[in-house]
């Protein structure tokens, strides 16, 4: 089977609309770099149509762009993603689909944190759909919520700074961890230079310090790895939590992941960990936590925090800010 099939007009079409849908929605405000190049991408016929021709799964703009920034070695722009699609068509074919969308953002870890911190320590953690691991660090980053500063265990490791809007009830320090593991479809290591270089290729152009973030909290990951447990969430979790100590709190947690599964099996994965003697802490999507729908905003951007599926607190979906909920 040819990598790219050939696309008809109608599916080129749809992928044209897709592409302006996601610069209006997702990129504008955010990335005015790749806002730009999906409407590009949109009005042009070469470009719609390699997109067409790839699996339905692998059409996403952002995945897209990140496969030819991994090529190109700087963020794509419509001339040398043209040039790209003409010239190495197969070679960027294959880096879309042997990779996925695994952004790991640890800026994440501080709107977990202070419901994390709410649990009686010791704290034993699974970070499901961990990618990296880099949301399994709470303890080696710094913290600084408005003022309100937390040290981390590792002085050269990010200091996370996130806006709390109202009172969000902050730790006084970041609870003691004595275990931790993780779970992914398809972990990446962050010793690996390959997964690294992809992990950086996620990051949006304009994006404020994200990708210095990124660099500073993989060169901590570095010094010590987190163990990330290749399964998938709807099966391996027992299994994992058997593995943790009997005298810590046990707390099953997860950020920007549950969205990728199917509604009824986030139903099956809720009734998973209900199972377990453990905390559940979430940071996904309005809705996509069973029971977590709200009255919000249309924000792709928001995600509200859940405690064992109640929610909490809305907050930013890279860790920006964090509201608590009264
Ligand atoms: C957007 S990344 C988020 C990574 C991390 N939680 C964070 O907040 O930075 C989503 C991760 O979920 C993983 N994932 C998706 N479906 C999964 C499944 N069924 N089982 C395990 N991991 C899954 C993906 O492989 C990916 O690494």
């Amino acid at each position: 089977m040819p990598l790219v099939e050939l696309a008809g007009e109608d599916s080129a079409a749809e992928v044209a609309r897709a592409y302006r849908g996601w610069a209006r929605r997702e990129a504008r405000g955010r990335s005015a770099a790749y806002e730009s190049l999906a409407e590009s991408v949109a009005e042009d016929a070469a470009l719609t149509e390699f997109v067409a021709g790839l699996p339905p799964g692998k059409r996403q703009p952002n995945l897209v762009f990140a496969a030819a920034r991994y090529l190109l070695g700087t963020p794509p722009t419509v001339g040398p993603l043209r040039e790209l699609v003409s010239q190495s068509r197969a070679e960027l074919a294959q880096v879309i689909l042997t990779r996925r969308t695994q952004t790991n953002e640890p800026a994440r870890c501080a709107v977990l944190l202070p419901a994390l911190a709410q649990l009686p320590p010791p704290l034993a953690l699974i970070d499901v759909g961990a990618s990296a691991g880099l949301t399994m660090l709470f303890d080696r980053y710094s913290y600084d919520y408005a003022g309100h500063r937390l040290a981390g265990r590792d002085p050269q490791a990010p200091t996370l700074r996130c806006e709390p809007r109202g009172p969000v009830p902050l730790p006084p320090h970041v609870p003691a961890i004595t275990w931790r593991a993780g779970i992914d479809l398809n972990p990446l290591d962050v010793t690996s230079d390959d997964d690294v270089r992809w992990l950086s290729c996620l990051v949006w152009p304009g994006e404020g310090d994200r990708a210095q973030r990124l660099a500073a909290a993989i060169a901590s990951a570095r010094r010590d790895p987190p163990v990330v447990h290749r399964g998938d969430l709807l099966t391996g979790l027992p299994a994992l939590a058997a593995r943790a100590p009997a005298d810590a709190t046990l707390v099953v947690y997860h950020s920007s992941v549950l969205w990728y599964v199917a509604a009824d099996q986030r139903e099956q994965f809720a009734s998973t960990v209900r199972g377990l003697n453990a905390a559940w802490l979430s940071s996904e999507p309005p809705g996509v936590v069973p029971g977590t729908s709200m009255p919000v905003p249309d924000d792709d951007q928001l995600c509200v925090v859940a405690h064992d599926g109640r929610p909490a607190a809305l907050a930013d979906s890279h860790g920006t800010w964090l509201q608590w909920l009264p």
